[in-house]
């Protein structure tokens, strides 16, 4: 009996110090199609195991805009999640105002400089020290196609320039199928132009025209040539485009009704949750023109400060969890990108993954390794939401010239 009792207390003591320790991480993110679901499911489960509880704020809305606008209220109104999906520089802005959580003891225990590439780490920190934990690297400038469309248009593989993308698609025009899938928003607009500037002009054009947004290079033969290619995209779109969803557009290509996606390879976590194979079922290959180059796109979790002792040690938890070898190997090889931190082994990944991490390290040699403007990685907020409303206005109003396009991206680029 008094054994027992013992044994009680021991029990009633052990829980009592897990309830002590356990706390609970409300996670504001953006990831709700069918790959992004398995794969955030990933992190949480990864959280749970580790005795902890998740509270889910998912937020939906393709590429996060929706998102933003949410957590602006929520810390606007001194309620903010303990984590939300925040990237580039718009982490440096929630910094700025005084919100983010120091991670630095976790980045030192775990070793964080050492596991990340430093312009990653950059990104991460402010005024040196970490307040933000990324998840993984996306590339932007992929071409995906249906393997049983372009088998039935005659095409024979995935184009790697602009004239032979052009010929595959009248092929497929031809063969009464849709040759692009698009999504008519404007982070999809902008998703697609930004590998046709790439693809068009390289990676040094794209740098200053996008990312230093110098007015030369905005108004230049280069990107003449960029609005021009872009529009001609337009006319191998279908009607129904306008408004559409990302993953609508994969599930085109998915099911054999459009040839082609321009689309990050989140993608590919689309195409795999639906039990189709690389390489078989369907190919990836960079944008016409952009082999040797990289559009980066960084997903990261900022972390909120926190009152509760409870709740800072579950977010500790979840930033460590979040760049350690399980979780970067699992959430990536469903979310379709490659693990950002160093080292990690490939050979559970498939081709496209393969090819992006080749290509990674290669281009960041090379200096074809460039920031996703679409996916807000390379200027501040207001001027990256300024030239996507002027590109999608050009992609939109076929009445705008290419010379006046062009003017317009110029100014919309100058907005402070
Ligand atoms: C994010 C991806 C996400 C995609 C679609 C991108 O901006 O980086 O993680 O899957 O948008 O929502």
């Amino acid at each position: 009996m008094l054994k027992l009792s013992k044994l009680v207390t021991a029990v009633a003591c052990v829980a009592a110090s897990a309830a002590a320790s356990a706390g609970q991480v409300e996670v504001l993110h953006y990831w709700t199609s069918g790959g992004e679901a398995k794969s955030v499911a990933e992190l949480k489960k990864i959280l749970e195991a580790k005795g902890h509880v998740w509270k889910d704020f998912a937020v939906a809305g393709g590429g996060g805009d929706n998102a933003a606008t949410v957590l602006k209220s929520r810390v606007v109104s001194g309620n903010p999640p303990a984590a939300a999906q925040i990237k580039g520089p718009a982490i440096h802005e929630w910094a700025a105002e005084g919100v983010l959580a120091n991670l630095d003891s976790v980045g030192k225990a775990e070793k964080w400089d050492s596991l990340l590439p430093k312009v990653v780490a950059d990104v991460m920190k402010y005024k040196g020290a970490y307040v933000a934990v990324p998840v993984n690297v996306h590339r932007v400038n992929w071409l995906w196609g249906s393997a049983a469309v372009l088998k039935k248009a005659g095409v024979a593989g995935m184009p790697k320039s602009w004239d032979e993308f052009f010929a595959a698609a009248d092929k497929v025009k031809k063969a009464g199928l849709i040759p692009v899938a698009h999504s008519g928003q404007n982070i999809w607009d902008f998703t697609t132009f930004e590998s046709v500037v790439l693809g068009v002009g390289g990676a040094k054009f794209y740098e200053d025209a996008l990312v230093k947004l110098d007015p030369k290079a905005l108004t230049g033969d280069s990107m003449r040539k960029s609005l021009e290619t872009f529009r001609r995209i337009k006319s191998y779109i279908d009607p129904a485009a306008p408004g559409r969803d990302w993953n609508l557009s994969t599930a085109m290509v998915i099911q054999d009704k459009a040839a082609f996606q321009f689309m990050g390879d989140w993608a590919k976590g689309e195409f795999v949750a639906a039990g189709k194979t690389p390489g078989k079922d369907f190919l990836c290959a960079p944008a016409p023109g952009s082999a040797n180059a990289y559009t980066f796109n960084v997903d990261s979790f900022a972390m909120f400060k926190l009152k509760d002792a409870s709740a800072q040690k579950a977010q500790n938890d979840l930033a460590a969890a979040i760049m350690g070898v399980e979780f970067q190997q699992v959430f990536n090889l469903n979310k379709g990108s490659i693990p950002v931190r160093l080292n990690m082994a490939m050979d559970k990944f498939d081709d496209c993954a393969k090819l992006s991490s080749k290509d990674f390290v290669a281009t960041a040699k090379t200096g074809g390794l460039v920031p996703s403007v679409a996916h807000g990685m390379a200027i501040k907020p207001a001027a990256e939401g300024a030239i996507k409303d002027a590109v999608s206005q050009f992609w939109n109003d076929d009445k705008i010239s290419v010379a006046d396009g062009m003017k317009n991206i110029a100014k919309a680029a100058a907005t402070k």
